[in-house]
């Protein structure tokens, strides 16, 4: 069985990390133009950085919580038996690394990096990142910005998520409004190949109605409910 998981901000919720566009999400309380777009960042780079600067060093205390623990048992089981897990997220958290799971497609980028500007090297970066950074590949001055993809920017590995997609046989989508494409489309794009469909969430996405399946609640219970029974499943084909 080959199942393409896609996550998003809800999966990282109880890990404190926080989501966008609940009541008390980041766009509710900044305008993300100013703060995840290239002209925001070309306006004032100072104020995005210390946005980026803040969620960064918050990562660096939060923690996974049983939701990406369960995907990484999924990755290992399925594995076992000869199948493969896809995991396409959309957050820039590296929660699920640290859970465990081996293969990640950050599609919108990842916060403990950085990327120059000038001659595109992607580099680990826990520090503060501002204007006065030096990049250590072409020693170009204060041409250091977050590996993030922002409003209005591709995303990443899209070749490679279409052909997973092509190749899997369930999609599941986990903590995601729905709400920002092309991660919002990949239901879409599953049903047309003939998929089975899943969302978990804390309460229906937008496009809650293309699911065949649903289940809701916080993602650090229905995630690790979910991949017990697919493994369950699993052993019980043998
Ligand atoms: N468990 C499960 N789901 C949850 C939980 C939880 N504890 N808490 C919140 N959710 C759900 C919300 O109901 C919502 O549907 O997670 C979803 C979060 O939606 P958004 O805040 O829109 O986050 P996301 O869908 O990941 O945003 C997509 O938008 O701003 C861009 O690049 C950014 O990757 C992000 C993209």
């Amino acid at each position: 069985m080959k199942i393409f998981v896609l996550t998003g901000a809800g999966i990282s919720a109880e890990s404190g990390m926080g989501t966008f566009r609940d009541k008390d999400g980041a766009w509710a309380r900044f305008d993300p133009m100013k703060l995840a777009s290239p002209e925001g960042f070309e306006a004032d780079p100072d104020l995005v950085h210390a946005f980026y600067n803040a969620r960064r060093q918050k990562l660096l205390t939060a923690s996974p919580n049983p939701a990406h623990a369960a995907l990484a048992r999924l990755e290992d089981g399925l594995g076992a038996r000869g199948g493969e897990l896809f995991l396409c997220t959309q957050n820039i958290d590296d929660l699920h690394e640290r859970a465990g799971s081996r293969h990640v497609l950050h599609m919108h980028g990842e916060l403990r990096k950085a990327r120059c500007m000038v001659c595109a090297r992607v580099m680990p970066w826990d520090d503060d990142l501002g204007r006065d950074e030096t990049c250590p590949a072409c020693h170009s001055h204060g041409t250091l910005r977050p590996h993030i993809v922002w409003f209005g920017e591709v995303p990443l590995y899209m070749d490679d998520i279409q052909h997973a997609l092509e190749d899997s046989d369930l999609f599941v989508s986990i903590g995601t409004s729905g709400s920002v494409y092309p991660a919002a489309g990949f239901v879409n794009e599953a049903r047309y190949l003939g998929l089975r469909t899943c969302e978990i969430n804390l309460e229906p996405s937008e496009n809650a109605p293309a699911f065949e399946e649903r289940y809701y609640g916080p993602a650090s219970t229905a995630v690790p409910e979910w991949v017990d029974g697919v493994l369950k499943v699993l052993a019980a084909r043998g």
